[in-house]
């Protein structure tokens, strides 16, 4: 079937603003919103730049504004997207310059991604096997294991997008994985990077992140529990 596309489109080294480009894709209901992207690319306009990488919801390349929320556009079909509208509308993701169309600077993002220490800080000697955890343990951070770092939650949250300061929904839900690693040593450096200014605690509970992250991670109770951790020594 035909569908109708509007897509934003910038190239700031030759046009002064934004503009839509209209278009219309040949997809099947259950292709993905990326499928569409990738037939205008490669059928109608090889100029429209976006990224993309494994199609298949785990490298978090290809996060945009889809129908005014952002979705990764791998894992949301067609379809769901035309339940929504008739013209689908694409956006690239809000707080970050755009470079071309659909790409922005992501600079700014892993910044406050490496901010907070995201790998696993242990001064003990060298083991000679594993770290071993048990079951238990593992299970106090499953789920923020499972971020893919794709930005939707911190590019759809209006507080970052307020104050420049705040490290945002994403960095947060980093530092939760390791301060609930029972093999990590570096939770007071994570908690005193996260007490300073534009930390845990200037997330205003708007859950606009909750609703944009594509793998359901829990953010608001992993800040909430950031937040104990620093109030009450509860890791
Ligand atoms: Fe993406 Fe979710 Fe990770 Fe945020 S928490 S970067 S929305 S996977
Ligand atoms: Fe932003 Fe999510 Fe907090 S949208 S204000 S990080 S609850
Ligand atoms: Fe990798 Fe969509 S292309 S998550």
């Amino acid at each position: 079937m035909q569908v109708q596309f509007k897509i934003k489109r910038f190239n700031p080294e030759k046009e002064s603003k934004p503009y839509w480009g209209e278009y219309t894709a040949e997809v099947e209901p259950t292709d993905r919103v990326l499928d569409g992207l990738n037939y205008i690319k490669w059928n109608v306009d090889g100029s429209l730049t976006y990224r993309r990488s494994c199609a298949h919801g785990i490298c978090g390349s290809d996060v945009f504004i889809v129908n005014g929320r952002n979705r990764l556009a791998c894992k949301f079909l067609m379809k769901q997207a035309l339940a929504e509208s008739k013209v689908i509308t694409i956006e690239p993701i809000r707080g970050f310059p755009v470079i071309k169309d659909l790409v922005v600077d992501m600079e700014g993002f892993f910044a406050k991604f490496r901010s907070v220490k995201p790998y696993l800080i242990n001064n003990d000697p060298e083991p000679t096997a594993e770290r071993y955890q048990s079951p238990e343990a593992r299970e106090r951070f499953d789920d923020t294991t499972k971020c893919i770092l794709c930005a939707a939650c911190t590019t759809s949250c209006p507080t970052f997008w307020a104050d420049k300061e705040y490290v945002g929904p994403a960095a947060i839900v980093q530092a939760h994985r390791f301060i609930f690693d029972s093999r990590d040593q570096g939770t007071e450096e994570r908690l005193a990077i996260l007490s300073d200014a534009g930390g845990v605690f200037t997330c205003r509970s708007i859950f606009n992140c909750v609703e944009a992250c594509p793998r359901g991670i829990d953010i608001t109770k992993a800040i909430y529990e950031v937040r104990q951790a620093m109030l009450f020594n509860k890791t």
